[in-house]
């Protein structure tokens, strides 16, 4: 399970369109898939290849964050403190839902803390939009993240990963459609989200 990755690498490679890709309609009526979990589940590893395959456009919450804040999402733990970077969460991740009413077909990755915060969840209730829930266990999560090896201030032990993750679990379970990702490459999550959605592939799409 080491192609599942979680968090921008860099603050500048992982926006905007797939590049060879053109977008289809959607004939299922969503428009804009929101891809949640906890740290480790794959939204943007998924998102990435889900939006290759629909030819939509992809973004990811942390990296506009990043961008923004022109530091680091470890860096504002540190700096800054958590209340500081959900607020910030908060404020950008309402710009990029304002933004979509113009953009007909985009994939979203969230950090894992953003759905479960209340005043999130209620700006995602739209006409339109989906929510998938990434799941796996805990113990699996926790090891892909130490795979992936990248700062996650809110990793820990994970015993208190695992605390984490069952206190949000209910918050998930808000989503549109959860998907087990457990034993399953990226591209059978990504194909999986779409046949759930009713979605089309992109004729132009790559992979
Ligand atoms: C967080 C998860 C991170 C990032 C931040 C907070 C969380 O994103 O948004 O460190 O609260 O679970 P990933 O889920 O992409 O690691």
């Amino acid at each position: 399970m080491s192609e599942f990755r979680d968090r921008p690498q860099s603050m500048s490679t992982r926006s905007g369109r797939p590049p060879q890709a053109t977008r289809s309609a959607p004939v299922s009526g969503v428009r804009v898939v929101f891809l949640v979990g906890f740290m480790g589940a794959g939204k943007s590893s998924v998102g990435m290849a889900l939006s290759r395959r629909l030819g939509w456009a992809f973004e990811d919450l942390d990296e506009r964050i990043q961008a923004r804040e022109q530091r680091t999402i470890a860096q504002i733990f540190r700096q800054s403190g958590e209340p500081v970077f959900r607020q910030v969460e908060h404020e950008i991740l309402r710009s990029l839902v304002g933004e979509l009413e113009a953009c007909p077909a985009k994939v979203v990755a969230l950090g894992g803390g953003a759905l479960v915060q209340a005043r999130n969840a209620a700006l995602l209730k739209q006409d339109g939009f989906s929510i998938i829930f990434l799941d796996a266990p805990a113990e699996e999560l926790f090891r892909r993240c130490q795979q992936e090896g990248l700062e996650r201030p809110l990793q820990r032990e994970l015993q208190e990963f695992r605390a984490l993750y069952e206190a949000r679990r209910q918050g998930y379970m808000k989503a549109t459609l959860r998907i087990e990702t457990s034993g399953k490459d990226v591209e059978t999550v990504a194909e999986e989200a779409m046949r759930s959605l009713g979605l089309r592939r992109s004729e132009s799409a790559s992979s």
